[in-house]
């Protein structure tokens, strides 16, 4: 994934970003799509990692998204 594109947004509307808090995967993709680039960052900008998982799930999936970009 080069860059994240409106397409992915759209269909990640209906994937989990975060279960325990309810986000949506698009959440996460949008605050990449705005220039965030670390956990941290997504997480002040998505509320994402503040829930009971603490990061340990939701975590992995905010990385996979960040390493596979260029
Ligand atoms: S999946 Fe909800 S805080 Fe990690």
């Amino acid at each position: 994934m080069n860059e994240i594109d409106n397409h992915e947004i759209i269909k990640a509307r209906y994937k989990p970003g975060c279960i325990c808090k309810g986000i949506k995967l698009h959440k996460i993709l949008e605050a990449v799509a705005a220039g965030c680039r670390s956990f941290e960052e997504i997480k002040s900008k998505t509320n994402i990692g503040n829930g009971s998982c603490q990061g340990r799930r939701c975590g992995a999936k905010v990385k996979e998204i960040l390493d596979n970009l260029d």
